[in-house]
């Protein structure tokens, strides 16, 4: 366990997005996942901080902008709201929004250079080398593609720099980085991109340019103001500043007084050298304690491409929320890729995957149970001890050990394996019925085994739904209410007390005197 998974809190960031386009499904992806864990933890009782935000400096943006015929700054502003909508959009439920050019970045950023530079490690040289602007790195020429173009935006060429930048040195925290990641094994996950970290740093570690001299869209170099900081530099301390409370000064003693260290980092597996090498070298010069993860997952691709806003090939996902609604689009990204691998999106299996899980194992489960309730129970939860079913009994069985379960795979962020553990016991209760069919059993009299039957299975739909609560709130939401419950999975500031994970997530909790509620379908079928 890391040391900051510890306590009480929770703090969990997704990159701060760049601003040279609006967001695409692949930031939403990210982001999605961050709420996933977010609202998970909270179900856990943990005060929890999710930190989104978007980065606004560089040579990207400032380029954008002038493209546009705008200041930088008007268009970051137009951005950064379009990500904010499409998160409310979303249903995501973030708790800061850190923006890169507030002037309370600005003060964070000079606090945090100056310890490094009272540390000795930064100082000025030249620097000569291949740039992509798109990913606002300098590459290795044997890491580009013919004509000098980029390797993840492969329709842009990388540019010839050779100028005066202050450096930082990088090189001297090579040995404690590798006793990091030897002390931590956890730390850089998954198990691939650590390798990918470890073998990177075993080439030995250079020190890296933190100014540039061509670029004025960025905080001026507190020592030397005729240079900008390189926009990397500024963006993660960017998490930083987030965590200040919005009324709090902004020095560094107060940002890292509660939420520091960061739990985890979500991040693509494009920005994994910046947060797993950088990051922690940045922080141990500053004499900083280091974040808990870093998790990098994979690309959505299309047609095997990475979508993004460099190669225009992005799926808008403003109108697929607005088509299928966010639990729809939260609900297909998290079952369907496996976290940390990449993931093409069809839009025909979209829609099967929908209609098998949601409208059809979920939705109509519950839908037939209630009317079944309603027919031969009174439209009353059965009363039931679950003392008197036995412990082989098959759904019993499954639900008992499922929370348990589906709280390692989320911890471990293996969504779809959340997902499938918890499907499998929605599909358990479907062949459950049609196995014991009541309506026979009620034609033969057998009241106490119709009762015992479909109490298992709706106990079996509340448990599906809890569990699936922060990956689709607002059906489970919906679930919960024809079950009974005033509980709303959105409510974040009560739901932890509303409905707490050592309850919720054991089987076996629905009483009769709950009141059920109208059987109305939570799920409509895609065409
Ligand atoms: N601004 C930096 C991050 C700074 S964090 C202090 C940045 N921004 S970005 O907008 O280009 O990318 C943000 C995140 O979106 C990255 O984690 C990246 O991996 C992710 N994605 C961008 N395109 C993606 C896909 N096609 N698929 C999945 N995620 C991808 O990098």
């Amino acid at each position: 366990m890391n040391p900051s998974d510890k306590g009480k809190t929770f703090a969990v960031t997704t990159p701060l997005y760049y601003v040279n386009d609006l967001p695409h499904i692949g930031s939403a992806y990210t982001t999605i996942a961050a709420d996933v864990i977010a609202r998970f933890e909270r179900l856990l009782g943990k005060s929890v901080l999710l930190i989104t935000g978007t980065d606004e400096h560089g040579q990207k943006i400032q380029r954008t902008a002038e493209s546009n015929g705008r200041s930088p700054q008007a268009h970051s502003d137009e951005i950064a709201a379009g990500f904010v909508a499409l998160w409310q959009q979303l249903n995501i439920q973030y708790d800061r929004f850190s923006r890169t050019t507030s002037p309370r970045h600005e003060a964070i950023v000079k606090e945090f250079f100056q310890r490094v530079w009272d540390k000795g490690d930064i100082y000025l040289s030249q620097q000569q080398g291949w740039y992509c602007v798109s990913c606002e790195e300098f590459k290795e020429e044997r890491e580009l593609l013919e004509g000098h173009r980029c390797s993840i935006h492969i329709n842009k060429e990388a540019e010839w720099r050779d100028e005066q930048n202050y450096f930082f040195r990088l090189s001297r925290y090579q040995t404690d980085l590798e006793a990091l990641y030897k002390k931590r094994p956890d730390f850089i996950q998954p198990e691939s991109r650590r390798n990918e970290v470890l073998s990177f740093v075993s080439q030995g570690l250079q020190d890296f340019s933190i100014s540039r001299v061509n670029v004025d869209w960025g905080f001026p170099v507190p020592i030397d103001p005729s240079h900008t900081l390189y926009v990397w530099f500024d963006a993660l301390l960017g998490y930083v500043t987030a965590l200040l409370d919005p009324d709090s000064e902004p020095t560094l003693e107060n940002a890292l007084s509660k939420w520091w260290p960061i739990n985890l980092h979500l991040i693509g597996k494009d920005i994994l050298r910046f947060h797993a090498v950088y990051w922690p070298a940045m922080l141990i010069s500053a004499g900083l304690p280091l974040p808990g993860r870093v998790f990098g997952h994979g690309f959505l691709t299309k047609d095997g491409q990475k979508m993004g806003k460099s190669l225009g090939n992005t799926l808008n996902p403003v109108a697929l929320v607005s088509r299928y609604g966010a639990d729809a689009v939260r609900y297909y990204f998290l079952k369907e890729i496996e976290f940390g691998k990449d993931g093409d999106f069809n839009e025909t299996r979209f829609i099967n995957i929908l209609n098998a899980d949601l409208a059809n194992d979920l939705g109509n489960l519950l839908n037939r149970t209630l009317n079944m309730v309603r027919k031969y129970c009174g439209h009353k939860v059965p009363n039931c001890s679950i003392e008197d079913i036995a412990a082989e009994h098959p759904l019993k069985a499954l639900g008992l050990s499922l929370g348990e379960k589906v709280k390692t795979a989320y911890q471990e962020l293996a969504f779809n394996q959340a997902c499938e553990a918890i499907l499998a016991l929605v599909r358990a209760s479907n062949k459950f019925i049609d196995e014991q069919a009541p309506w026979a059993l009620y034609k033969q009299g057998q009241q106490q085994t119709v009762e015992q039957v479909l109490y298992a299975v709706l106990e079996s739909i509340r448990l599906s739904a809890y569990l699936l609560s922060p990956i689709i709130p607002k059906i489970s939401s919906d679930i919960y209410k024809q079950l009974g419950f005033a509980t709303d999975f959105n409510d974040k500031t009560k739901i932890a007390v509303a409905a707490p994970f050592t309850i919720h997530a054991s089987w076996g909790i629905l009483s009769d005197k709950q009141k059920l509620g109208e059987p109305r379908p939570i799920f409509p079928r895609l065409e």
